[in-house]
């Protein structure tokens, strides 16, 4: 398993591409299953994600092509072979149930397998069936997956989320498109990734209104066309790279960069002294004094704080000026990156889903181990601003996440490089 070797080297200063979002690249894709036309999408991520969920839509009979070195992604679902999305793949990767709403609303039919737990939490799919329920599917359980069926179709109902899920607002929104009838899913999540996947919908004769707001109003059709779409901004990757000037020093632009995209996120680097200015090409990142202050941070459902940027900003706070309180909402285990932060040097103290960080003058590098996406990120931004060197291990993690990682922090003068083991 490959590593990644850092070393602290001062400030940082240059320019960061962003990439195309890989959570709306993961329900963009499974989109194509909707019509017999094909589906192109531009400004995809290069990532293990996406790799991924083409081996899963080409189990379904779906063609997926990847053009231009990855940023292309071509799809045709015409004549779909199967309706089962099995184990070992959907295992690797909780965003293979984003085929559940498509096949069941294309098919009638669909047979997932349930994703098992995953490091940062149980992950159950219990609000995707109660909504699939409410438009007429027909679920059970079975030797792990769930069996679902819609023989006459999916019919329009009003439903009413207990709980603003990201994916399970995917999955009915993309089978309600071609259900009888008129759906109004109410406490629907408003992340942008939701935005971008009914922008595309449209385009492909969807009759949707509501987007980004908690009610979702979506009239079913009989059929979706082709279109091609451009894959909107990574906004959890923004806000990953523009805390590596935050915690370093000097100054990075951001290219791509949109402030509407993490606006919570950015009113908390600004409590935090670190100045963010929209530039012509995107966003530039500085600290605003010497020292970063401490804040606390309550991760929210957007338009709130991301639980997917709370690992990396814990990371900036170890440094921090002060006592910051950061609480995590969303998933009930995503600490595990505070231990391997502690082996640094950071003083943490974690209870239940609340941890505590005392700001240090400086962390000290050490090997740790990345245990999930986030978390190996935030290893690697602590690792960028502490003295001497940091193994980060198991970067498999990191690969599903984010394209050309070493690439990208070289550009801006980081030491960083990549140990094929
Ligand atoms: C999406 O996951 C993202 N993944 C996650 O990003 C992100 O952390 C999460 O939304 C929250 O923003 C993709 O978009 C591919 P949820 P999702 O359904 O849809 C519970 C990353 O790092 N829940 O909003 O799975 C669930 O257990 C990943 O890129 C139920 O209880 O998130 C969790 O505690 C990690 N029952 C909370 O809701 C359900 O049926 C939020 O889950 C569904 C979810």
């Amino acid at each position: 398993m490959d590593s990644i070797l850092v070393t602290g080297n001062g400030p940082l200063n240059g320019q960061i591409p962003i990439a195309g979002a890989k959570n709306a690249c993961l329900t963009l894709m499974p989109a194509t299953l909707l019509s017999e036309e094909p589906l192109t999408l531009t400004n995809a991520p290069r990532l293990s994600d996406i790799k991924t969920m083409t081996l899963l839509l080409q189990s379904l009979g779906a063609e997926v092509s990847s053009l231009q070195d990855g940023q292309v992604l071509a799809m045709s679902s015409h004549d779909l072979t199967s309706h089962t999305a099995d184990y070992d793949i959907v295992r690797k990767m909780r965003a293979s149930n984003l085929v559940l709403g498509p096949m069941l609303a294309r098919l009638g039919q669909a047979v997932v397998s349930l994703p098992g737990g995953c490091a940062i939490g149980a992950r159950p799919m219990d609000l995707h069936i109660e909504a699939l329920e409410a438009l007429g599917a027909q679920i059970e359980l079975k030797d792990g997956y769930l069996h679902a069926k819609a023989p006459g179709g999916l019919k329009g109902a009003v439903h009413e989320m207990r709980f603003a899920s990201v994916g399970a607002t995917e999955n009915i929104v993309m089978a309600a498109t071609l259900a009888k009838g008129t759906t109004v899913l109410k406490n629907a999540a408003r992340e942008p990734e939701i935005v971008d996947l009914v922008e595309c919908l449209r385009k492909m004769g969807a009759q949707i209104a509501g987007e980004g707001t908690s009610t979702i109003e979506i009239q079913g059709v009989d059929r979706l066309h082709g279109a091609t779409h451009q894959v909107v901004t990574d906004r959890i990757e923004l806000g990953t790279y523009m805390l590596a000037p935050a915690i370093c020093g000097g100054e990075v632009e951001l290219l791509g960069g949109r402030l509407d995209l993490v606006g919570a996120f950015v009113e908390k680097l600004d409590a935090a002294a670190i100045d963010v200015t929209e530039t012509d090409k995107g966003l530039k990142v500085r600290r605003r004094n010497g020292r970063v202050s401490a804040v606390n941070v309550t991760t929210e459902p957007f338009p709130g704080f991301p639980t997917d940027l709370q690992a990396q900003m814990m990371a900036l706070l170890c440094t921090a000026e002060g006592i910051s309180v950061l609480e995590e909402k969303i998933f009930e285990n995503r600490f595990m990156h505070a231990p391997e932060l502690t082996r640094m040097g950071a003083q943490i103290d974690v209870h239940g889903g609340t941890a505590t960080v005392t700001g240090v003058q400086r962390l000290k590098g050490a090997p740790v181990m990345a245990t999930d996406l986030r978390a190996s990120v935030s290893l690697i931004l602590a690792g960028l601003a502490a003295e001497g060197e940091t193994v980060v291990n198991r970067v498999y993690h990191l690969d599903r996440g984010y394209e050309h990682v070493v690439r990208k922090l070289e550009g801006v003068g980081a030491r960083i490089e990549r140990i094929k083991e």
